[in-house]
């Protein structure tokens, strides 16, 4: 009997094109990084221009600068990209946190901050995209959003408040988008990393305390690195445009869950 939907063959072999936000480091740049070695046109958004043009002389991706918590720079991104041409798929990336301050002691700005870069910026992204993507659905049979998320968008713990409230809105507004675009040949997708050892996110996290960073990943074996989360979305997204993976949850083996972090090495243990 033939199965007409099991073949992992895109509809045409024309290249397909994806916009990842933050693409200046950690996980957006291994995005793009493992896109282009898989053949896709990519954009790199982010607001560094020099950590953009070192990606570019890289991997001959395209760039285009832009602070995604302003509406003008991210109308100027979408008159950018229409130029381009059509999208197949947007990685909404660009995310952070600020501060690790009990709820009764956070500084509000921090917070405000959190909601911006982490909410808001994605919503306003993801509405100037979508007619581009609409296009490329069109001229490919389907397009995609990942929006890379977190475990601290589906478990809250303490000194996450902040960045806790801005996860588990961001994952909120996903599942929202995925049921508004219904009936579409539009995937909504989410993956949601626990720990990731990336070199920024947590020192800009801890306002650059060298001390505090090497703490976190103190004795952990292994932490998720960001080619890992990379090969995740990358995967997502090469799957027939009929599968819809809607939320992956990914950790490193070492934590088995958000409160439950291994520092030390794994060993098998006796029968
Ligand atoms: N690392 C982890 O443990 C972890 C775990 C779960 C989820 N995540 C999530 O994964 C995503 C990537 O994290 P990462 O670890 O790769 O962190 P990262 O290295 O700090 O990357 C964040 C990216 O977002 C960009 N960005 C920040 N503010 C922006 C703005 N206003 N406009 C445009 N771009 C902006 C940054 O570029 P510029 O500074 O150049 O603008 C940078 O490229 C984030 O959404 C984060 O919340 C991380």
């Amino acid at each position: 009997m033939s199965d007409e939907h099991s073949s992992t063959t895109p509809a045409t072999t024309a290249p397909r094109r994806a916009v990842v936000t933050g693409a200046s480091s950690g996980i957006g740049a291994a995005t793009v990084r493992l896109l282009r070695a898989h053949g896709w046109e990519t954009v790199g958004v982010a607001r560094r221009a020099d950590r953009l043009q070192a990606l570019a002389d890289e991997t001959g991706t395209a760039t285009i600068v832009a602070d995604l918590t302003s509406q003008s720079a991210v109308d100027a991104l979408r008159e950018q990209l229409d130029e381009i041409g059509p999208l197949h798929a947007l990685v909404s990336n660009a995310g952070g946190a600020i501060g690790t301050d009990a709820v009764a002691l956070a500084d509000a700005d921090d917070w405000t901050r959190m909601i911006d870069i982490n909410v808001i910026a994605a919503q306003r992204v993801v509405r100037a995209l979508l007619p581009g993507l609409r296009a490329g659905a069109r001229e490919l049979g389907h397009a995609d959003i990942v929006a890379v998320t977190s475990t601290a968008g589906q478990v809250s713990y303490e000194g996450g408040g902040g960045y806790n409230a801005a996860k588990f809105a961001l994952r909120g507004m996903m599942g929202a988008l995925r049921l508004e675009l219904a009936g579409e040949p539009l995937r909504v997708m989410q993956v949601a990393p626990g720990m990731v050892k990336t070199e920024e996110f947590t020192l800009n996290r801890v306002g650059g305390d060298a001390s505090k960073y090497d703490a976190l990943y103190e004795g952990v074996e292994h932490p998720l690195l960001a080619g890992d989360v990379a090969e995740v979305i990358v995967h997502a997204l090469e799957l027939p445009g009929h599968v819809n993976l809607d939320e992956i949850t990914m950790r490193p083996t070492a934590q088995a869950a958000a409160h439950k972090l291994v520092r030390r090495p794994l060993e098998v243990l006796a029968d």
